[in-house]
């Protein structure tokens, strides 16, 4: 595809190291009440594919929230667009994410999710991108740590297009500097 300047991540990467993800995450679970904790929209394939790989059983909620407009870096303001449909006090919590950055959203979600009182809260990151942290959080369990360029696919988005690749690709700068 044009807009994509280089493919980081194909389809065998990703479902490999999601394979070893769920493997993990099924150990450290053995004996809890997992609940997976979706952030819509960007970690719904992720997660598809994640709770497949997952061998204890699991609940799935999900929380919408959106610190970007339509640019490829956070306003620094994080919105609650969408609450859980359930209580979480005395849950194990399992944040499932797309893509750490700035952090700004994780930090903001685990302090309102904190005060709800589950058991444990612990974050996957399919991606983390180290070198724009603003917000001390090193996620419990890690995908791949990628270099700071703009990526999509595989549910990560720019202007809510490109989920549905199957891979992760590097955005081509084109691509946004023509709306930015
Ligand atoms: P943070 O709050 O800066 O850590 O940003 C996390 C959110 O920013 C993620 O949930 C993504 O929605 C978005 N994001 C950060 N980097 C990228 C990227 O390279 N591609 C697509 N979305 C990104
Ligand atoms: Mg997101």
């Amino acid at each position: 595809m044009a807009d994509i300047q280089r493919v980081l991540l194909d389809e065998n990467q990703l479902a490999q190291r999601v394979k070893e993800l769920g493997t993990e995450i099924s150990r450290d679970y053995a004996e809890g009440d997992l609940l997976l904790l979706g952030i819509l929209k960007g970690s719904v394939i992720f997660l598809a594919d994640l709770a497949r790989a997952i061998h204890v059983p699991v609940d799935m909620d999900f929380i919408a929230v959106s610190s970007y407009g339509a640019g490829t870096s956070t306003t620094g303001q994080v919105r609650l667009l969408k609450d859980l449909e359930g209580p979480i006090a005395g849950r194990d919590l399992l944040i499932v994410e797309d893509i750490i950055d700035s952090g700004l959203t994780l930090s903001y979600l685990i302090e309102i999710l904190q005060s709800r009182e589950p058991r444990s809260i612990k974050v996957v990151v399919l991606l983390d991108k180290p070198e724009r942290r603003r917000e001390k959080i090193v996620p419990d369990y890690t995908g791949f740590t990628i270099p700071d360029e703009f990526v999509v696919g595989y549910g990560l988005d720019y202007a809510e297009q490109y989920r549905s690749l199957p891979y992760v690709g590097v955005l081509s700068p084109s691509v946004y500097q023509e709306q930015e």
